[in-house]
């Protein structure tokens, strides 16, 4: 008998790393895609708050809440139990100034949601909640680049850290990011040269979306490679899928055989 596999912690990821392991994520926000990614062993999968985008319809993220998040997480870690789930901290749920909340919003995600790592978004002025959360026995991933929940300040979804003083400021911040305890850093939006540098700069490895092949992993959002957000692909994207297409063709065709009568037919209907 093989020995049960147990579920991917972060010391894995720094191993990983230190092997040349490229390591493998993508956002997950139900049972029934977290068993899948399990069965094909992903390493870990993100709840991510871009599930307030692709799975609830709304312009942002930042109409996510924390109950919102747990909600997901739970279903997703009734169907993942080898991989580690990292959940999105969601916009306005912890603060450098406000530290009690950041790790009352960090106990919920992780009891209620029965994640494993939380994920906050921000660059230096985070090390004290990385600090924090992680003295307090929480694995925290970091996330700097295009962070969402500020898109505000940032003005528009764009690429980070193209001036040098930009890219400056993004080694700073990932290098603050390892120093307050985070196990991994997400590099969101930045140019490929720069992401590559960090990588090689940090001991923890950094996941790159739209930050090219120089990081130690690689993240994407389920609904964007497999083509069931139809909105918009990002540039950073590619389609593996084309599941929107796949899901109206058979709806198509179970509406038709209902109107048609030829559905159910007698392999589907009990007798007397
Ligand atoms: O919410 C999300 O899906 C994310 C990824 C884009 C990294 O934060």
């Amino acid at each position: 008998m093989s020995a049960p596999k147990r579920r991917t912690t972060i010391h894995d990821f720094r191993a990983m790393k230190e092997r040349g392991q490229r390591i493998t994520m993508v956002t997950c926000y139900d049972f029934p895609t977290a068993r899948i990614t399990d069965d094909i062993g992903f390493p870990a999968v993100l709840v991510g708050d871009s599930l307030g985008m692709v799975v609830h319809g709304f312009d942002s993220t930042l109409r996510v809440t924390l109950d919102m998040m747990i909600h997901h997480s739970a279903a997703v870690a009734r169907g993942a139990k080898q991989a580690m789930i990292v959940i999105d901290l969601p916009f306005a749920t912890y603060s450098a100034s406000d530290l009690h909340l950041s790790l009352s919003t960090a106990r919920r995600a992780m009891q209620e949601g029965g994640a494993q790592a939380v994920k906050v978004e921000g660059g230096r002025r985070m090390a004290p909640v990385v600090g924090a959360l992680v003295a307090s026995g929480i694995p925290v991933m970091g996330h700097i680049g295009l962070t969402p929940q500020s898109i505000h300040m940032i003005g528009g979804y764009r690429v980070q850290g193209r001036s040098e003083e930009a890219a400056s400021r993004l080694i700073a911040a990932a290098q603050a990011l390892e120093k307050a305890g985070a196990f991994a850093v997400v590099l969101e939006l930045v140019p490929a040269p720069l992401a590559t540098q960090i990588s090689s700069m940090l001991s923890i490895p950094t996941i790159g979306i739209g930050a090219g092949p120089g990081c130690d992993g690689q993240i994407q959002v389920f609904h964007d490679i497999m083509g069931l957000y139809e909105d918009f692909l990002p540039k950073h994207a590619k389609r593996y899928a084309t599941v929107a297409d796949t899901i109206r063709a058979a709806l198509r065709q179970y509406h038709a055989d209902v109107v048609s009568g030829t559905f159910p037919g007698p392999e589907h209907t009990f007798e007397q």
